[in-house]
């Protein structure tokens, strides 16, 4: 099988952690290898493993058959990155303890940014340790850090275009614009905020990697209740709804058409998959429930 690496995106609090783990979960399952790889400072998943808390960071570990959890913070894959080139773990900690180095790591626009998305491709460009996991999703940032990470090796490139580093962010670049390796997919609420924040995203994916998106609708009610419907029950005459519980109808009513809108607004955009919400008690019992709904995606 072909590696292919999967980013999730989308406003923040939509779903993308639950998306995410759902969809390494389900690629677990069919018995590949696959990496869920979580950015930023803070792990989500460390507090709601089965087995207990474990601490999450960037040496990946088992959590299920098949299955490894990783966090990717920027300093770490950089620090990787120059160990590459510099094979002596004393000269790389030494850049890094320099204040001068500290502050241009911490001041450079996109160099985290480029670090983390060498570290994704890594196994296609055969750069640093051996990474051979079938699938790699990767839990990633809210829209607009997202937007500037898949810029960074573009914008990398246009700043040095010459040597290693000019030559490495054209070569991340090609990769994370190749459908067939890389795929993102933007995850949505049936609310307007987070659709029209996912339908400006996927332009702006389109216009900057050339690359249409898959979209998750999360949360969203059972297609088998139509606004129609809850509507004619209010048209019931020998129904006595009281105030509170016909209010609760309108409302649902409204949800529903508002769902069904939202939909055909991200359809032509993109592949539209919804999950719907759930009421599963455990935190890991749901992701577990979530990669069953994820099948076609
Ligand atoms: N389909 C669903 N049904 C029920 N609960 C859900 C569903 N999807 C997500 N949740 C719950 O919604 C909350 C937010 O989800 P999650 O943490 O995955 O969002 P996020 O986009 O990663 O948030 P953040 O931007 O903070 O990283 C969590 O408590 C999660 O368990
Ligand atoms: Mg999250």
């Amino acid at each position: 099988m072909q590696q292919k690496i999967v980013l999730v995106t989308g406003k923040g609090g939509v779903g993308k952690s639950s998306v995410a783990a759902g969809l390494a979960l389900k690629e677990a399952r069919k018995g590949r290898r696959v990496l869920l790889a979580e950015l930023g400072e803070r792990s989500y998943f460390s507090e709601l493993l089965p087995s207990g808390p474990m601490e999450i960071s960037y040496q990946a570990k088992a959590i299920e058959s098949g299955l490894e959890l990783v966090k990717w913070d920027g300093e770490s894959c950089l620090k990787e990155y120059l160990f590459h080139y510099i094979p002596i773990r004393r000269v790389v900690d030494l850049f890094f303890e320099n204040p001068v180095m500290k502050a241009l790591v911490q001041a450079a626009p996109a160099l985290k940014e480029l670090a983390i998305l060498g570290k994704a491709t890594s196994g296609k460009r055969n750069v640093g340790p051996a990474f051979d996991y079938d699938v790699v999703v990767v839990d990633s940032y809210a829209t607009g850090h997202f937007q500037a990470l898949v810029r960074a090796p573009q914008g990398m490139a246009e700043a040095i275009g010459f040597g290693p580093m000019g030559e490495q962010s054209r070569s991340i670049e090609r990769w994370i614009c190749d459908p067939e390796f890389c795929q993102i997919v933007i995850v949505a609420l049936p609310e307007e905020l987070p659709v029209v924040e996912a339908l400006e995203l996927s332009e702006s994916v389109q216009a900057d990697l050339g690359q249409k998106v898959e979209f998750v609708l999360n949360k969203v009610w059972p297609k088998t209740w139509r606004a129609e419907d809850i509507q004619a029950l209010g048209r019931l005459q020998s129904l006595e709804w009281p105030q509170g519980l016909s209010d609760f109808r309108e409302v649902l009513a409204q949800s529903l058409g508002q769902q069904c809108q939202y939909l055909d607004q991200l359809s032509t955009r993109g592949r539209v998959h919804s999950l719907p919400w759930l009421l599963e008690p455990s935190s890991w019992g749901l992701l577990k429930s979530l990669s069953q709904q994820l099948e076609d995606l």
